[in-house]
C-alpha cells in the first residue's frame, strides 16, 4: 500500500566475472533441501492495544450496551435544566444475564430544556466527508403515550454538526425492537462524537446503541475497517492465528476467552473486561472491554476472507500464569474439552449437527475448513502437560485428522522451556509453539537454531516474536529498521529450515497509537490511517515470496547465518520456475558479493532486485513518514548466472531470478 517506490530500473550494473580468490555465495537451485509449506507465513491476531474493539471491528460508538463496568463510561449526559431522573441506567438481570443493562430516557419537551447524551468513541471517531453512517439500536417505549423524537448527529470538538438525521422510532410499548437509520457525513473529522439529542414527550428505553461506517470491509454492515484489514490481505498470510495471546487465559478463569459466547446474535454475546485494561500499571486502559461484536464466525470469515488458513488458539484449563494461575481441576476439565470438540464441529460440521447448525444459522453453511487447533498460549509446567494430555486423548479421538499445537511457554530456552519440549515431543504433539520476544542481538546470534534441530517428530510453529530494541522511542518509532532488519536475518534461518519450522508469525499484530499496551507491533493505526512499520515490510516479502521449497545456499561450504553479518536463504517456486534469493547484510559497510549459480541454466538475463535498507538503524515509519522504509524493486541485467551483488549497508534483499523451464 505504501511502497514508495516501485520502481524498475534497468542497468548494466552488476554483471562481470568473480574475481580470483572471491568467496561466492553458492546457489543450486537443483537440490531441495526442504518443502516450504503454504501456510509458511501468518499472522497473529489479539485483541491488544485496542486491535479489535476501537481497531479492525468498526464499530464507533464505545460502551454502546452500557455493559462496562462504568455503566456510562464514554457516554456524556446533558440534562439541562438538570432534571432528576431524566436519563437512567436500567438493569434486567433476571431477564437478561448475558446484556443486563440498558438507559432509559424521560423527556418532558420544557421549552428550552436540553436532553442529550453524547459518545466520545474510541479516541474519538474518523469521519469522512460524504460516507454513510448506519446508526442501529433496541428501544422500547414504557406506553403508547409518546412522541419523543431523536436526532443523532456527529459533531465535531466544538459541538458542530457533521451530518445526521432526526428519528422517531415507531412506538413500540414493552417490547424490545430494533431500529435502523442511515446519514451522511457533511464534513472529514478525526475527533468527532456522537451525539443524540431528545425531544418530544415520553419514556423510551435504549440499548445495543450502534455506529458504523459504510465502508468496512467487504461493505459488510457491522463489519470491520477495510484499512486494517487490507494490510492482512495484502500479506496473503497462510494462516491467521486468534484470538490471542494472553487474552486466551484470562487473567483469571472467569475471564478467559470462551468462543460459545462470542457467536450469534451480538446482543446477546456477553461482554467482559479485556485482560489488557489491568494489565499494566504503567498503561492503564480502564475503558478497554471486549463486546465480541467480532467473534468466532467472524474471525473464521476473516481468514477465508483473506485466504488463511484458521488457526484457533482455545483455553487449556488454566488461566494466566502471571496473573491469577488459576486451574480447573482434573476432574472439572471436561466442558473445555467439549468446547474444543464443539469447535471442531461449529467450523466443519455439516448444517445438521449442532454446532454446524449454528454456523449455518449465523449464514455460512459451508465449512470453514479448520485443519488445526492450539492448546493453551503460554502455558507451562506438569499441570499443562496433563492438561493438554486430556485434551489430545479427546480430539484424536474423535478428530484425528486436526493437527493439534501445544504451547512450549514464554520462553525458547531454559528449565521450563526444555521440560515442556521434551513432554511435548514424547507426546507426538503436531506443532510445538515457540514465542521469542526478544534483543535484535538475540535474533542475529539464533539465525542458525534450527540448524542442528531434530527433524524427527514434533514440528516447530514460531506462533509469536519480535525483535524488542533498546531504543529509548516508544509506540510506532519502536518499530525500527535494527528490529526488523534482525527479525529478517534470523527469517533466513526459518526458510532455510523449513522442514522444521513450518509456521511463523509476529507479534503483536495491531496497535493504535493512542491505546498501546504493548510495543512493539507490525502496524500501527490512528482512527484514520494504518501503517505497516518496517517489520511488516519484512514479513510481507517472505509471505509474498515463500516459494515451494527451499534450496542450497552457501558460502565457504558454511550456510550462511552470520559471519561477515551475512545472512541468507534461498527458494524456489516450481510454481514460476524462479529462484528467490534473501540476504541480509547486518553491517555498517557495503558488501560485495559474488553469486554463483549451480546446477541450472537462468532464463534471461534480469535479476529483480527488491530491497529493503536504511543507513539509520533507529529509522522508522511512522503517521508522518509512513513509506520511509519500504520495498524498492530494481531489474538488473546480468551477462551469466555468475555476477555481483553488492549489498549495501543495513540491507535486506530479494534477488528474483528466472530459471529456464
Ligand atoms: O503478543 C503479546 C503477548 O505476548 C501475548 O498476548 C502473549 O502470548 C505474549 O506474552
Amino acid at each position: 500500500m505504501h511502497n514508495r517506490l516501485v520502481q524498475i530500473v534497468t542497468g548494466l550494473l552488476c554483471c562481470f566475472s568473480v574475481p580470483l580468490m572471491a568467496q561466492p555465495i553458492v546457489v543450486n537451485p537443483a537440490i531441495k533441501t526442504a518443502s516450504i509449506s503454504p501456510n509458511m507465513w501468518g499472522v497473529f491476531f489479539e485483541d491488544i492495544n485496542m486491535g479489535a474493539d476501537g481497531g479492525i471491528y468498526a464499530e464507533m460508538i464505545k460502551n454502546r450496551s452500557f455493559e462496562f463496568q462504568k455503566p456510562l463510561m464514554g457516554w456524556k449526559l446533558d440534562n439541562k435544566p438538570f432534571r432528576e431522573g431524566a436519563i437512567t441506567v436500567q438493569n434486567r438481570q433476571q431477564a437478561n444475564t448475558n446484556n443486563p443493562r440498558f438507559i432509559r430516557v424521560q423527556a418532558t419537551d420544557v421549552a428550552g430544556s436540553v436532553l442529550s447524551m453524547t459518545n466520545e468513541g474510541f479516541r474519538g471517531m474518523a469521519v469522512k466527508k460524504d460516507l454513510r453512517y448506519d446508526f442501529s439500536c433496541l428501544y422500547q417505549h414504557a406506553d403508547n403515550q409518546t412522541d419523543i423524537r431523536m436526532q443523532l448527529e456527529l459533531i465535531d470538538t466544538l459541538g458542530k454538526t457533521l451530518g445526521g438525521a432526526i428519528i422517531q422510532p415507531a412506538v413500540s410499548a414493552g417490547k424490545w425492537s430494533k431500529f435502523t437509520a442511515s446519514f451522511t457525513a457533511t464534513a472529514t473529522n478525526a475527533k468527532a462524537k456522537f451525539r443524540i439529542t431528545f425531544t418530544g414527550r415520553g419514556s423510551i428505553d435504549l440499548d445495543m446503541i450502534s455506529l458504523f461506517p459504510e465502508d468496512t470491509w467487504k461493505k459488510r454492515p457491522g463489519g470491520m475497517r477495510a484499512d486494517m484489514i487490507q494490510l492482512l490481505a495484502d500479506m496473503k498470510p497462510g494462516f491467521i492465528r486468534f484470538p490471542g495471546g494472553c487474552i486466551v487465559e484470562g487473567f483469571d478463569l472467569n475471564n478467559r476467552y470462551q468462543w460459545k459466547k462470542t457467536i450469534g446474535p451480538i446482543e446477546e454475546r456477553q461482554l467482559i473486561m479485556n485482560r489488557w485494561n489491568v494489565e499494566f500499571a504503567h498503561r492503564p486502559a480502564p475503558d478497554y472491554f471486549q463486546t465480541f461484536g467480532l467473534g468466532f464466525f467472524e474471525y473464521f470469515q476473516l481468514a477465508e476472507d483473506i485466504g488463511a488458513k484458521p488457526l484457533p488458539i482455545l483455553n487449556c484449563g488454566m488461566a494466566c500464569q502471571f496473573n491469577s494461575a488459576e486451574l480447573v481441576p482434573m476432574d472439572q476439565l471436561d466442558p473445555y474439552i467439549q468446547d474444543a470438540l464443539d469447535l471442531v464441529e461449529f467450523a466443519n460440521g455439516d448444517t445438521n449437527t449442532v454446532w454446524g447448525k449454528k454456523r449455518a444459522a449465523m449464514g455460512h453453511a459451508a465449512p470453514f475448513n479448520l485443519t488445526m487447533i492450539g492448546i493453551g498460549n503460554e502455558n507451562w509446567g506438569p499441570q499443562y502437560v496433563e492438561r493438554l494430555q486430556a485434551f489430545t486423548k479427546a480430539i484424536r479421538s474423535k478428530y484425528p485428522g486436526i493437527q493439534i499445537i501445544a504451547s512450549s511457554g514464554t520462553d525458547p530456552l531454559g528449565e521450563r522451556f526444555d521440560f515442556l519440549n521434551q513432554s511435548l515431543r514424547a507426546m507426538q504433539v503436531d506443532f510445538v509453539d515457540e514465542h521469542y520476544y526478544r534483543k535484535p542481538d538475540w535474533f542475529l546470534s539464533n539465525a542458525s537454531r534450527y540448524d542442528a534441530y531434530t527433524r524427527n517428530g514434533s514440528k516447530v510453529f514460531a506462533g509469536e516474536y519480535a525483535a524488542h530494541s533498546d531504543s529509548k522511542q516508544t509506540a510506532e518509532k519502536r518499530n525500527n529498521w535494527q528490529a526488523a532488519l534482525s527479525e529478517a536475518a534470523f527469517l533466513t534461518g526459518l526458510e532455510r529450515n523449513a522442514d522444521v519450522v513450518q509456521m511463523a508469525s509476529y507479534a503483536p499484530l495491531f496497535a493504535h497509537v493512542e491505546g498501546w499496551q504493548w510495543n512493539p507491533d507490525l502496524i500501527w493505526v490512528n482512527n484514520q490511517q494504518v501503517i505497516g512499520s518496517a517489520s511488516y515490510q519484512v514479513q510481507k516479502l517472505y509471505a509474498l515470496n515463500k516459494g515451494t521449497h527451499a534450496v542450497a545456499i552457501s558460502r565457504n561450504g558454511a550456510v550462511m547465518a552470520g559471519k561477515d553479518s551475512l545472512y541468507a536463504s534461498a527458494v524456489v517456486d516450481a510454481n514460476t520456475q524462479e529462484l528467490l534469493i534473501k540476504i541480509a547484510n547486518v553491517s555498517a559497510t557495503t558488501q560485495t558479493l559474488p553469486i554463483d549459480i549451480a546446477g541450472v541454466k537462468m532464463q534471461g538475463k534480469v535479476v529483480q532486485q527488491t530491497l529493503l535498507q536504511h543507513p539509520d538503524l533507529m529509522a522508522a515509519n511512522s503517521f508522518d513518514q509512513p513509506d520511509n522504509i519500504v520495498p524498492v524493486q530494481t531489474a538488473v541485467l546480468c551477462k551469466s548466472k555468475t555476477f555481483t551483488y553488492e549489498a549495501k549497508p543495513y540491507s535486506f534483499v530479494l534477488l528474483r531470478i528466472a530459471l529456464k523451464k
